[in-house]
């Protein structure tokens, strides 16, 4: 519970399987805050982040970083990818905008070419043994980057600032380490880091250092969480998932800021539900409901262009979310797209199709998780346009009912509610930074 008048220090997790709409609600909140910090993944990840009319696509950037005066930092958990993020900081530089707020933290670890080909090469390797263990990755390194780092032979931003003996040194032993290496000879990986180094080192720095000054002046950190609670590793559809912590405590493990820090945690979710890449999805509609939804809801990944896969709000998945995040409110996204149906379902538990017992808790077991089947709950469409609504009260009575049993199903309050892609396209209900204050 909430005791504080004034919160200071901020989480923003994805509460279902990433592409929540994070972006947005963290662009919002980025506003009142002094500091905003990516903590986990890497350019799998793709924030649209609209500002002052143009659209930017983020992979690796803090989405607050468009605001000069605010730091905006890409914490020790976050692996990196220099050239796409050099391609990410030529567009803001064409944009006209300064990326020198920018801070990257030393202890993050770099995606090397090879960790790429070997994320492409066990995706095809699964597909060829049995397809449906493909797990769908972005192709983007992620994974093979985390086993490395895992593995005590990864390279850090750090490293690459290192005088070249020590770097050769350790190039060798993760050559000697890893057994053979084809296509990455020493001096092919040292030309790498040397590129690499000349994008990184101008923002290479001690973010721990730096955070810890913010808490002591006071300052409002807002923390980005990248892809979603369903995604975690830990806490995910394992092995559908990706490689780091997207639950709220990847925030403190990967920033160097403790737990007792932080003041409140804010989950995203969207009205409905959508996966991209395989795995399990209990409420998935593949009909045409989950066209309409596929359709108004523009869902198409911002990374790799696919198809998301398409269902109902899922009561399981927001209670594990709120439960393993430990959700203070929920920023629902993503309402308008509901206004057309005539019914619309919420899964409030499932059951298992043989014993038909009742389950309210997402299994870990992905065979028990298939022999379950979402029990739903039909409720009245509003069929009205709500895009242009920006009071919560001047929402249909159908829709206030809908969201109502959406908090009940999900034992969480919704703080925020968005219609739209505009930041006037949102309902703020609490004050996040300070949500004693009405808005
Ligand atoms: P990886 O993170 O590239 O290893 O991919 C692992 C799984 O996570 C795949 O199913 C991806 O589609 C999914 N994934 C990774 N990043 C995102 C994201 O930002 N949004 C949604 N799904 C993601």
């Amino acid at each position: 519970m909430i005791q504080k008048e004034e919160l200071h220090n901020v989480i923003v997790v994805g509460a279902q399987w990433g592409d929540e709409g994070k972006a947005k609600v963290v662009d919002m909140l980025a506003e009142q805050a002094d500091v905003v910090i990516r903590s986990q993944g890497g350019c799998n990840a793709g924030h649209t982040v609209k500002f002052n009319g143009e659209t930017f696509k983020f992979h690796h950037l803090p989405s607050g970083l468009l605001y000069p005066e605010k730091w905006c930092i890409i914490g020790s958990g976050v692996v990196i990818a220099p050239e796409v993020l050099k391609k990410e900081l030529e567009d803001i530089h064409a944009k006209g905008y300064s990326t020198e707020n920018l801070k990257i933290s030393e202890r993050c670890h770099v995606t090397l070419p090879y960790h790429i080909e070997q994320d492409k090469r066990q995706e095809l390797l699964r597909t060829a043994n049995a397809p449906e263990s493909k797990i769908g990755t972005t192709g983007r390194g992620i994974g093979p980057t985390y086993m490395d780092k895992v593995g005590r032979i990864g390279i850090r931003a750090g490293d690459l600032l290192e005088p070249p003996e020590v770097l050769r040194k350790q190039i060798q032993r993760i050559i000697s380490e890893k057994g053979f290496f084809e296509q990455a000879s020493l001096p092919y990986l040292l030309d790498v880091c040397e590129a690499y180094k000349a994008i990184l080192a101008p923002y290479i720095t001690d973010t721990v250092a730096l955070l810890q000054d913010a808490l002591a002046q006071n300052k409002r950190l807002l923390f980005e969480g990248a892809q979603g609670t369903l995604l975690d590793v830990d806490f995910g559809t394992y092995p559908y998932v990706t490689s780091s912590n997207s639950t709220a405590g990847g925030a403190c493990t990967g920033t160097g800021v403790g737990p007792s820090k932080i003041d409140a945690t804010l989950g995203v979710m969207k009205a409905y539900l959508t996966r991209v890449g395989e795995g399990p999805f209990p409420t998935e509609q593949s009909n045409e409901v989950g066209e309409i939804l596929g359709e108004r809801g523009q869902e198409f990944g911002t990374t790799t262009g696919r198809k998301r896969r398409t269902g109902w709000f899922d009561g399981v998945v927001a209670r594990y979310g709120v439960e393993v995040n430990g959700l203070d409110g929920i920023a629902l996204t993503k309402l308008d797209v509901l206004d057309t149906f005539a019914e619309i379902k919420i899964a409030t538990h499932y059951q298992h199709i043989h014993t038909h017992e009742a389950y309210h808790r997402f299994p870990a077991s992905l065979s028990v998780l298939a022999d379950l089947e979402p029990v739903y709950e039909t409720l009245e469409g509003w069929q009205s346009d709500t895009t242009q609504i920006t009071q919560y009260e001047d929402l249909p009575p159908a829709c206030k009912a809908y969201l109502k049993r959406l908090e009940e199903v999900s034992h969480c309050p919704v703080w925020m509610v968005s219609v739209g892609p505009e930041r006037q396209q949102t309902m703020m209900r609490k004050n996040v930074f300070n949500p004693t204050v009405a808005v």
